[in-house]
């Protein structure tokens, strides 16, 4: 009897498992990076003064369709905007971030009507950018780049108060004393509504640090910042 109970559980938690399809995703992580904590990790240099874009990320699916390469002629419109608000801070000339950004999350977020082209994808991704406009929002609560600390809390309510939704904000741990600041996830659905963010990624792999692999980065890299520890908000010359 209980064999037969554990087998039936087991069998039902293996049928849920099966229904659910890794390219099958509900939302998109708009991903901002702060290009000096981003550079501080890198070491590369950088004179951007505002958020820039790291991503457009469905929430599930990852690489979608290996055939389906990336073509920069295709979106050639849109460069000077690539280049000033998703630019590449490793390697400003090359066009290798989107490729890997095309090839990785692109292709999943292709399987929505409304990002089935390579510039319907990137061109959404930087009208959200606009409309969100996160560096303007920080900046409207005072949130600048300054040698105090904040505490996570201020940050948060600074996002929330304006999109009414949550963000997942990232830090680069630093001991145990202090955090960088490094990058804030804002989500939306499939019709491009706002919505929560999950605060900790119930997927299998790590979304957090996937791309700064890319980068060849040595560093655990970003974290959820954590509630109870000052954040560093770094200005280019402090670092
Ligand atoms: C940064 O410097 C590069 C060249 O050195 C320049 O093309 C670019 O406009 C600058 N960006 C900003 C945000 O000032
Ligand atoms: C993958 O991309 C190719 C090239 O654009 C396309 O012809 C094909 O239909 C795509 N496959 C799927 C499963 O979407
Ligand atoms: C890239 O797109 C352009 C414009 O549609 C096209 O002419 C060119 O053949 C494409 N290149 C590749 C390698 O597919």
């Amino acid at each position: 009897m209980k064999s037969l109970v554990i087998s039936l559980c087991l069998g039902f938690v293996l049928s849920s498992t099966l229904k659910f399809s890794p390219h099958e995703w509900n939302k998109l992580i708009l991903t901002h990076h702060w290009p000096h904590t981003f550079c501080s990790m890198e070491q590369c240099k950088t004179n951007f003064s505002y958020w820039t874009l790291h991503g457009f990320w469905p929430n599930s699916g990852m690489g979608c369709n290996s055939t389906w390469h990336f073509n920069a002629s295709l979106i050639k419109d849109l460069m000077p905007e690539m280049k000033t608000y998703w630019p590449d801070l490793l390697h400003p000339a090359s066009t290798a971030f989107w490729k890997h950004e095309w090839f990785k999350h692109g292709t999943c977020a292709a399987k929505s009507e409304d990002l089935n082209t390579q510039h319907k994808y990137f061109s959404k991704a930087l009208e959200l950018y606009h409309k969100l406009d996160l560096d303007g929002v920080l900046k409207k609560c005072q949130i600048l780049p300054a040698e105090n600390p904040y505490k996570l809390d201020d940050l948060e309510k600074c996002i929330t108060d304006v999109y009414k939704v949550t963000p997942k904000i990232q830090c680069v741990p630093k001991g145990q004393e202090e955090q960088i600041l490094g990058q804030i996830e804002v989500c939306v659905d499939k019709q491009f509504q706002l919505v929560d963010c999950e605060k900790a990624s119930k997927l299998l792999w790590s979304r957090d640090n996937e791309d700064l692999l890319f980068a060849h980065i040595r560093h655990s890299g970003f974290t959820v910042c954590d509630p109870s520890v000052p954040i560093y908000y770094p200005m280019a010359d402090t670092l």
